[in-house]
């Protein structure tokens, strides 16, 4: 087995007569090959199609309890900072900002989902009741008159009569003010008196709302809901500065803007 070494042909010899291929496939040239050249992964099995669909199971199950719990990964409210306004292109104008909106369109909008969550379910989607269990809070004079009697009605609840003098087969309205914010009474008063076929036109502020809280906390008996005559002393509209119903504020901050 010789080689010509300075021949370029030689270099690529004709196996037939140079190589022994029994000899060149000894286990120990083969052993030797391997070290040499080794194959990573030629001991491996590959992935089985159970443990691929298995861990294809455990990816779905775990993606729908991340998205769907409440509170999930994927929120709205998680992924978006409350509030977050998208910032203005270099060189966009001004007037691209969000048009000023009058302050009592934006609180008969906000309030909306407060009643949702907090009235719906009895007073019905259009605030008419049923006429036998839960009566209409439209053209209610409870809900469009006195502010401070509307308000202590929501936060004490109601044990009957109604203001139309009829008992309604519920009995009694629980109160409804736990956890409520003056911002949010606020927004849900000025709702009330403004949809569904109310127009009185007025804002209750959160100054006044806070008074309302007040007022339901100093009750000689805060924890009962009031009646027909306790809300005799209550036949007044609630302290604070009145709002011009029309007053442009941002929409995001509710502050009030230079009319343009
Ligand atoms: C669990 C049911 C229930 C919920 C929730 C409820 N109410 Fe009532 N509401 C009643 C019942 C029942 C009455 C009548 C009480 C009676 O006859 O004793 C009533 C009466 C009223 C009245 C008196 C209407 C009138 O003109 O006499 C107002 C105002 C009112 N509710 C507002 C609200 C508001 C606002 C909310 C949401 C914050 C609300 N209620 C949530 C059951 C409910």
């Amino acid at each position: 087995m010789s080689q010509d070494s300075s021949s370029p042909q030689s270099s690529r010899p004709d196996l037939d007569e140079v190589i022994n291929v029994t000899q060149a496939h000894t286990p120990e040239a083969t052993a030797a090959a391997a070290r040499e050249f080794p194959n990573p992964g030629a001991d491996k099995q590959p992935l089985s199609i159970a443990t691929f669909a298995l861990c294809a199971v455990m990816l779905i199950i775990g993606g729908a309890v991340l998205g769907t719990t409440s509170g999930s990964l994927f929120d709205y409210d998680i992924q978006v900072k409350p509030n977050y306004v998208r910032g203005k292109a270099p060189g966009a104008a001004d007037d691209e900002a969000l048009p000023p909106k009058p302050i009592l369109d934006l609180y008969v909008k906000k309030g909306q989902a407060l009643y949702s969550a907090k009235c719906n379910g009895c007073h019905g989607a259009d605030a008419k009741g049923d006429g036998v269990n839960y009566p209409s809070l439209v053209g209610s004079a409870w809900s469009t008159g006195h502010t401070e009697r509307f308000s202590q009605v929501i936060l004490n609840g109601l044990q009957g009569p109604t203001s139309t003098g009829k008992v309604y087969g519920a009995g009694v309205m629980p109160a409804q003010g736990g956890g409520m914010s003056a911002q949010d009474l606020a927004y849900l008063m000025t709702f009330i008196r403004n949809s569904f076929g109310n127009a009185v036109g007025d804002v209750v502020t959160p100054e006044m709302a806070q008074a309302a809280i007040d007022l339901a906390a100093a009750r000689k008996n805060p924890a009962a809901p009031v009646t027909a005559d306790e809300l005799k002393s209550f036949e007044k509209d609630l302290p604070g500065e009145k709002v011009d119903p029309a007053t442009l504020v941002d929409p995001i901050t509710l502050k009030p803007v230079a009319a343009k």
